[in-house]
């Protein structure tokens, strides 16, 4: 099988905006209780985050971390994170029917991104609460002192405001299972209600406001021109959400899911131009998809909670175990956002520690890098910079969701500082390998620097506390650049980065 590629330093797509790589830590099961946060793990610094767990994350450079929810924060007080913890009051969390201590609230969590090298992406509740508790909770964060809120946060002993620019404005809006859920035009109203309130505060704030929770919802596209029609001169960025999963054991079908995002980004693109065109607006609002994984593999087993009325602490929930298909996917999602960085500039990894998470830990135990770990890792280091239009040719296949889709998926960077080319390449073809040659034009110069490689004989393998290095990537032999030309064989069911010095 072989395809050819053409890429041109001159047609590019757009500058990839960094926070792509941004990801999402909810308070749900263990993602904050004995993910991030464990008192007494023999990694934990003095405020009880762990350590392991902070240097996984640091290593994967994440521009923002969106918290506490999800569907959390529609029922959530965020005054109960905050003042001396043994005063902070015990709740029953609504969406996940679990109980929580409020052991870390805003303050920690702010502390925390310093040590893991990323910054908070913060969401207000607009389910339970609504446009007073938004504008407190932004003047507590953000306003240096001298009024009650601020002064508050000072008396906790945070003298420095935490200067939080980007928000989201309620979490899933759209879906009846949200606490507080509403109609697209109560939502849009308040919404924009609120976004004015926080900008009277602050004009520099980013905004982010709740789309489509995911293209399947019977509301979707309506919600998004109902709500940005409510919005649009208020807001920076409409929120959209997607998880993937291969429930039909079929993983030609479940990596073409990856054409189901792209139709999804388009026509969600078509509907911010629908109504920036009515509203003759020079402002252009661009996508934030903040909530993407693969997250199937622990639906049966969460049952016991969700349907449950225990009420435990920081249970098991939403604990999937990637194996090395899920590898390949999250690469060709990816690469999704990168072919359309020019109108999604936030992407959140949905999430980030134990719960559908690259990072997973044991209580007490050690912390260890799923499968999935490494495209997003491979991303954030080498995709940054601008968006180059890579023209494919080559064979496609039709399957049960979608026809004609490509056995090669492909994306290409130009760095930063123009000096480096990065191709991420999946080949999806579960029995052939693809012989690749790729036109490099305006690239007189390139030469390989490396290319590392994802393949495992078994499309189930994990890794586990036990062994977690079984599946992990590889330096790949035989890939060649001469007279402007790049040329590999990717075997099947591959993931492979190929970089350039340029
Ligand atoms: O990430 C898990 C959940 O998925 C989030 O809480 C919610 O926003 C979405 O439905």
């Amino acid at each position: 099988m072989k395809a050819t590629v053409t890429i041109h330093r001159d047609f590019t797509i757009s500058p990839i905006d960094d926070r792509i790589y941004s990801s999402f830590l909810e308070h749900l099961g263990r993602a904050i209780y004995t993910g991030i946060y464990e008192p007494g793990h023999p990694t934990a610094d003095a405020d009880g985050f762990r350590g392991d767990v902070a240097e996984l994350v640091r290593r994967l450079d994440i521009p923002y971390v969106r918290y506490p929810g999800g569907n959390f924060v529609s029922a959530y007080n965020w005054e109960d994170g905050v003042g001396p913890r043994e005063e902070r009051p015990t709740r029953l969390d609504l969406a996940w029917r679990t109980r929580d201590g409020n052991q870390v609230g805003v303050n920690e969590f702010v502390d925390w991104c310093r040590t893991a090298g990323t910054k908070p992406m913060l969401a207000v509740n607009l389910g339970s609460r609504g446009l007073d508790a938004a504008r407190n909770f932004l003047e507590y964060c953000n306003h240096p002192g001298g009024s009650y809120w601020s002064d508050l946060r000072r008396k906790h002993g945070w003298a420095e405001p935490h200067g939080v620019k980007l928000w989201c404005l309620g979490n899933e809006m759209d879906g009846p299972w949200q606490v507080g859920h509403k109609t697209a035009d109560e939502y849009g109203r308040l919404a924009n209600e609120t976004a004015k309130a926080m900008r009277l505060f602050d004009r520099s704030l980013e905004l982010v406001v709740c789309g489509s929770s995911h293209a399947g919802m019977p509301t979707f596209p309506d919600w998004e021109a109902t709500v940005l029609d409510h919005t649009y001169d208020a807001i920076d960025h409409v929120s959209l959400h997607m998880y993937f999963g291969n429930e039909e054991h079929d993983t030609l079908n479940y990596l073409a899911k990856a054409e189901k995002l792209d139709r999804y980004i388009m026509t969600v693109a078509g509907v911010i131009d629908y109504v920036k065109a009515k509203k003759r607006s020079k402002k252009t609002v661009t996508i934030s998809f903040d909530e993407w994984n693969v997250w199937y593999h622990s639906r049966e087993a969460d049952k016991a909670v969700l349907e449950g009325d225990d009420w435990p602490d920081a249970p098991h929930l939403l604990e999937d175990i990637y194996n090395f298909e899920d590898v390949l996917q999250v690469g060709g999602v990816l690469n999704t956002f990168i072919r359309r960085a020019d109108r999604v500039k936030i992407a959140c990894l949905a999430q980030l520690v134990n719960v559908i998470a690259p990072i997973m830990t044991e209580t007490g135990g050690p912390a260890w890098r799923q499968t999935i770990y490494y495209p997003f890792l491979y991303a954030s280091l080498y995709g940054r910079g601008t968006s180059l239009r890579a023209i494919v040719d080559g064979p496609t296949y039709d399957c049960a969701s979608e026809a004609d889709v490509p056995y090669l998926d492909v994306a290409a960077v130009r760095s930063t500082a123009g000096d480096g080319l990065t191709l991420f390449a999946v080949n999806r073809h579960p029995g052939e390998a693809l012989d690749l040659s790729v036109a490099l034009g305006g690239f007189p110069a390139a030469r390989l620097v490396e290319h590392i490689r994802m393949t495992h004989p078994d499309l189930g393998a994990v890794n586990t506390a036990a062994n977690p290095d079984n599946v992990v990537p590889h330096k790949a032999e035989g890939t060649m650049v001469a007279d402007g030309a790049l040329t590999s064989r990717l075997p099947p069911l591959s993931y492979n980065v190929i970089r350039l010095a340029v």
